[in-house]
């Protein structure tokens, strides 16, 4: 069996994404937070959307450390009116988002997994649907003014689940699923307005997600590393790989590119 090599982080593209304006929800960690450090590597005035202040403020530091400009806005997507007004307050303040990526999601309850068929398979329902789903276009809607000022590129976070058959994360692969329909329509609906609307569907990626829950994180981490997986490529992806996909679709490079789901998956294999 051949060995499992861990990419490097690859050289960003400075000054891709300089003069630009871009907010990521789910900022403080994982997939979110590689986004953060590239589009602010990259050259973006960065505002980070998350509920967890302290994994913020360690991601805030980082940044600044290198002198990148990032903020901060605290922010519980499962709260409706709060996420109205946090939009129009930062649609406001910003006057122009050219890049918006939705990455904060949550997969569990309580750490509960979701069947159809079993007692309490319905619990979840709501918080996962507000904030996987509902919390984006509400997001969307609040910070219209500024998405539509110059033109803007949203990247929709989904799950290479959609494509996949599993009885025990149910409610989570149906916001995941929805989450493609979402991303299609609001392509349609704002296309006039010159906002292009994609979204990625990760495969198995190394993130807190997994790892927080562990008894040793960092172990369960270089486990994940070593994990042979049934996709092409025979592994798990590391956040920056994700990033890099969502930087491409919300760069000028993908200018006719909207409406479409990018699988960045290692080349998954369905399994029968
Ligand atoms: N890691 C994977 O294997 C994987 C695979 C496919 C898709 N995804 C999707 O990618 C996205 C990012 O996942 P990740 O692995 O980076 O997860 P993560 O848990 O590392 O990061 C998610 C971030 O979202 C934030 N968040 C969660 N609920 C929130 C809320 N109510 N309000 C504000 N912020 C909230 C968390 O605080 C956290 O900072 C998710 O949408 C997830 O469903 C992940």
């Amino acid at each position: 069996m051949t060995e499992v090599i861990v990419p490097e982080i690859p050289p960003v593209m400075p000054g891709r994404f300089a003069g630009r304006t871009a907010v990521v929800t789910g900022g403080a960690s994982g997939i979110g937070r590689a986004c953060v450090d590239r589009f602010a590597r990259e050259g973006a005035r960065v505002v980070v959307i998350d509920r967890n202040r302290a994994a913020a403020d360690e991601v805030l530091a980082a940044m600044h450390e290198q002198k990148l400009d990032v903020r901060f806005q605290e922010l519980d997507l499962s709260d409706e009116e709060a996420t109205r007004q946090a939009a129009e307050t930062l649609a406001r303040d910003l006057g122009e988002v050219h890049v918006l990526v939705n990455s904060a999601g949550i997969v569990h309850v309580g750490g509960q997994q979701s069947s159809p068929f079993v007692e309490n398979g319905l619990k979840g329902w709501d918080l996962l649907v507000n904030v996987n789903l509902k919390a984006i276009a509400i997001l969307v809607h609040g910070m219209l003014p500024a998405l539509t000022k110059n033109g803007a590129s949203i990247v929709n976070v989904s799950s290479e689940s959609v494509f996949k058959a599993r009885s025990y994360k149910w409610i989570y692969d149906m916001t995941k699923t929805g989450l493609l329909s979402v991303t299609r329509s609001m392509a349609a609906a704002l296309a006039d307005n010159n906002v292009r609307v994609n979204a990625v569907t990760p495969g198995g990626t190394i993130t807190e997600m997994h790892t927080n829950d562990a008894a040793d994180p960092i172990a369960r981490r270089e486990e994940m590393e070593k994990l042979k997986t049934p996709c092409l490529l025979g592994r798990l992806a590391q956040p920056h790989e994700i990033a890099a996909a969502i930087a491409f679709l919300a760069s000028d490079d993908a200018s006719y590119i909207t409406a479409t789901t990018l699988q960045v998956d290692g080349g998954l294999q369905k399994l029968s």
